[in-house]
């Protein structure tokens, strides 16, 4: 009897069997080792920032309380309910560049009354100061945040900078609490993250590193904790591979400080003259997104080992924050707002980032995507009254089951992802076992053609259920729009199969998946 191909084909693809002249599919192989001790996964890792650029705030965040699309004190109530959802742990306010061009006195008191300034960093537009220091902290309670706030270190004073922190921290019968209380704020807010400066190598002042370490040392001493608010104090730390900064900081205030401050953005091109569209891309760029993405561990490794010297008990935290995709901006938008569009590659990029983070949490302590909405890897975009979830959005509201669980240690071995002569790892992975005893496993595929098979062991951990949700699409330029909001969303996936202690995971090419063990 003839047998035909076909039913060959399907019974090897379903024994997993070679085919003649064809690789099998490739495999990993991972152990979970729930077994062995891991940090707390710090929930601040999934920190946002959120900056006076573009439209993040006027418009993203912000429409007024006049305005027909429905709000909370001018808050938009779409986007405080997808915030909601993420779980968004810490803001980073005003920015950013602008943060060393902010006046924090003209953003209280009467709207109608606050002086205009212009945004030099942004596009030159005029910022009306409508949304300020009282806004920023409604919104920041409205969707049950932490906040980080940036003095201006650039073109402000240490006066200005203590008379913030007292405005919005104290309670005593002081000039800055009253002040706060004349415009209608009784109770101090609790501001637990404050950065001196933002970039003070570059547009925040273009500093030498000791110059720096000297200011940061002075604005300090002046920036006080007041009765029931103890500030996180973040030095201005390196961009990317500045490890000269990093040493000099440490060297000179590393006693001084809590956290110090890493900026690393992905561009696919590696040229910031033309970096590339955010849809329009092959798998070339696609592999180098990915492999620039990956460089980011270089840098956690050697900034840390750096620290290290200096803070052998890792008193002081690396805080990444400004991480991100940046492409050309959207044709047609206005180039000085950094509005892109958001892709599957972006998802691959945050998923990627992410599993970074938690794999360093011992010297992590804190990372804030670039930006929470309208900028650059957003998790929305808003258009009017129109708004849309991206695909960076879905993979942080995926992975939010990681925050303040306790990290299960993976060993991973995977697979390459091989384009010409270059290669990445086609697997990443990180686990987490939350306070109800749920361990969960975060698994990405950075391969755009292949699936891959992950041979879990579960060590440590007895599993009676698996379930889980996947994101993926059939294009890697897939994403969302106002039109089609729902082209990249989360799936329920079924391609994990538990038996005893193994686990068996399909991981689908280009994907982004998150296991529940119970
Ligand atoms: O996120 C956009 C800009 O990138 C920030 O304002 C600045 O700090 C960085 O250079």
């Amino acid at each position: 009897m003839k047998i035909p191909t076909s039913s060959l084909l399907l019974a090897a693809l379903c024994l997993g069997a070679a085919l003649p002249g064809r690789a099998a599919e490739p495999a990993a192989t991972l152990t979970l080792r729930a077994d062995q001790p891991g940090p707390v996964i710090n929930r601040n890792l999934y920190g946002q920032f959120a900056e006076h650029l573009g439209t993040c705030i006027y418009g993203g965040i912000w429409v007024g309380p006049e305005s027909t699309i429905p709000n909370t004190r001018g808050i938009r109530n779409d986007v405080i309910a997808a915030l909601k959802q993420l779980h968004v742990p810490v803001v980073r306010w005003p920015g950013g560049c602008f943060a060393d061009e902010y006046h924090w006195k003209d953003g209280i008191g009467p709207r109608e009354q606050r002086p205009a300034m212009i945004n030099t960093h942004w596009g030159g537009v005029v910022e009306n100061n409508g949304f300020g220091t009282h806004e920023f902290l409604d919104f920041c309670s409205l969707i049950g945040s932490e906040a980080y706030v940036c003095v201006n270190v650039g073109s402000g004073t240490v006066k200005e900078a203590m008379e913030w922190v007292e405005y919005m921290t104290s309670d005593a019968n002081s000039p800055m609490a009253n002040l706060r209380r004349a415009n209608g704020r009784a109770e101090p807010w609790k501001v637990k993250f404050v950065a001196v400066g933002n970039e003070s190598w570059g547009c925040g002042g273009n500093m030498r590193p000791e110059y720096y370490a000297d200011e940061f040392r002075r604005y300090n001493t002046f920036i006080k904790d007041y009765p029931g608010n103890t500030l996180y104090r973040v030095a201005g730390g390196s961009n990317g591979e500045d490890y000269e900064w990093t040493e000099a900081l440490m060297a000179n205030a590393g006693k001084y400080m809590d956290g110090l401050s890493l900026h690393y953005y992905t561009l696919a091109t590696g040229d910031w003259k033309t970096k590339g569209s955010a849809t329009d891309f092959d798998e070339t760029l696609w592999f180098a997104t990915l492999q620039r993405t990956l460089h980011l561990n270089d840098l956690l490794v050697r900034h840390s080992a750096i620290m290290d010297k200096y803070d052998p008990k890792k008193r002081v935290g690396l805080v990444v924050d400004e991480w991100g995709t940046w492409y050309d901006p959207t044709p047609g938008s206005n180039p000085g707002f950094l509005q892109q569009q958001n892709t599957m590659r972006d998802a691959i990029v945050a998923g990627l980032n992410l599993h970074l983070f938690q794999n360093h949490a011992d010297r992590v302590t804190m990372a804030n995507i670039a930006q929470m909405i309208n900028v650059l890897q957003a998790m929305i975009l808003t258009d009017k009254e129109k708004i849309v979830l991206t695909p960076t959005y879905h993979v942080f509201e995926m992975f939010n089951v990681h925050q303040d669980a306790t990290a299960v240690p993976v060993q991973l071995s995977s697979p390459d992802y091989v384009l010409g002569t270059e290669k990445i790892p086609a697997v990443s992975a990180a686990a987490s076992r939350n306070q109800a005893g749920k361990v969960h496993l975060s698994l990405v595929n950075t391969n755009p053609n292949d699936a891959i098979t992950v041979n879990c062991t579960l060590a440590g951990l007895t599993a009676k259920t698996v379930t889980g949700r996947v994101l993926t699409a059939p294009t890697m330029q897939a994403h969302n729009t106002f039109a089609a909001p729902e082209t990249v969303k989360p799936q329920a996936f079924s391609g994990a199969k538990l038996d005893g202690a193994n686990l068996t995971i399909a991981l689908p090419a280009k994907s982004v998946v998150v296991l529940t063990l119970e």
